[in-house]
């Protein structure tokens, strides 16, 4: 497996690949690997004769109160799990070689980054939008692949490759578990013990949501109660949102559901900001 560090070494790579026929998966990450992101890579692997994973903490979609220096960065134990899973290419530019310092472009979707994650976190995902436009453009892999646990960013990523005509099909994974039910996450790491078993209501409470939704229920205001009332009887966690939206266009439904809906939840416990959702087919 090759770690590239340059724009001009990775378009040579995929240039290579492309004059022999093969098909190109792309899955973006910011590093900090673990089974959610090996689940992409493994899918990507079985559906491209070609794969490349992206290493990049970008910080365009940091605020400046957020964890950007602390995310955690280990180039050695990543590269080891895209070894074992056999991509064929680790992209790992640096800062520098992706961002000019006077840089001046920025890529905005309105409406969809309004709400839910993009109104707590202002800027956020014009910064993916950025990064990855750039890589599409770079890399102009046939597929990209990422994980149904940022359900917004994924609505946002088939925005973008319709509004901006990027040959690329955005395909969305399932979200990984671990086994008491918490959605793997790189912030997973920051929980302490107890914090641990706290955050466990975030998959409780969507579970209970999701059993009433089989039951026959409609009505979002109801299920949105549901949920807040089971979340609430965990002392650590404090309720930065939940919705009950359009799967597509992330609309809010106040009233009866009627399309298919995503139910996309933000929860602390201590300081860890955690996401989870349900979609449900109607
Ligand atoms: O989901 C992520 O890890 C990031 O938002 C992404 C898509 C790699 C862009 O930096």
């Amino acid at each position: 497996m090759m770690i590239v560090k340059t724009i001009g070494e990775i378009r040579d790579l995929v240039k290579g690949w492309r004059d022999e026929g093969f098909s190109v998966g792309f899955v973006p990450t910011m590093g900090a690997l673990h089974e959610g992101h090996k689940s992409l890579m493994e899918r990507a692997m079985a559906e491209n004769d070609r794969v490349i994973t992206s290493i990049f903490v970008n910080p365009t979609q940091f605020g400046p109160d957020e964890d950007f220096e602390a995310y955690p960065r280990d180039l050695a134990k990543d590269g080891a799990l895209c070894d074992q899973v056999g991509v064929h290419a680790v992209f790992a530019p640096d800062a520098q070689e992706l961002y000019l310092s006077d840089k001046c472009t920025t890529v905005h979707i309105s409406g969809l980054t309004d709400v839910l994650c993009g109104s707590k976190r202002p800027g956020h995902f014009d910064g993916v939008c950025l990064v990855v436009s750039k890589f599409f453009n770079i890399i102009g892999p046939d597929k990209a692949y990422f994980g149904q646990k940022d359900a917004q960013q994924v609505a946002v990523m088939k925005r973008l490759v319709r509004d901006m005509n990027f040959e690329v099909e955005i395909i969305s994974c399932p979200i990984v578990r671990e086994e008491d039910g918490l959605a793997i996450s790189s912030r997973n790491v920051y929980l302490s013990e107890e914090e641990r078993k706290a955050a466990q209501v975030l998959n409780r409470s969507l579970k209970m949501a999701k059993s009433v939704l089989e039951q026959g229920e409609r009505n979002a205001p109801i299920l949105k109660a549901a949920i807040l009332s089971c979340i609430i009887q965990e002392p650590m966690a404090k309720i930065d949102y939940v919705e009950v939206v359009d799967k597509e266009n992330l609309e809010s439904i106040n009233g009866e559901i009627k399309n298919n809906v995503l139910i996309p939840i933000a929860v602390y416990i201590g300081k860890t900001r955690l996401i989870d959702n349900i979609t449900f087919e109607v």
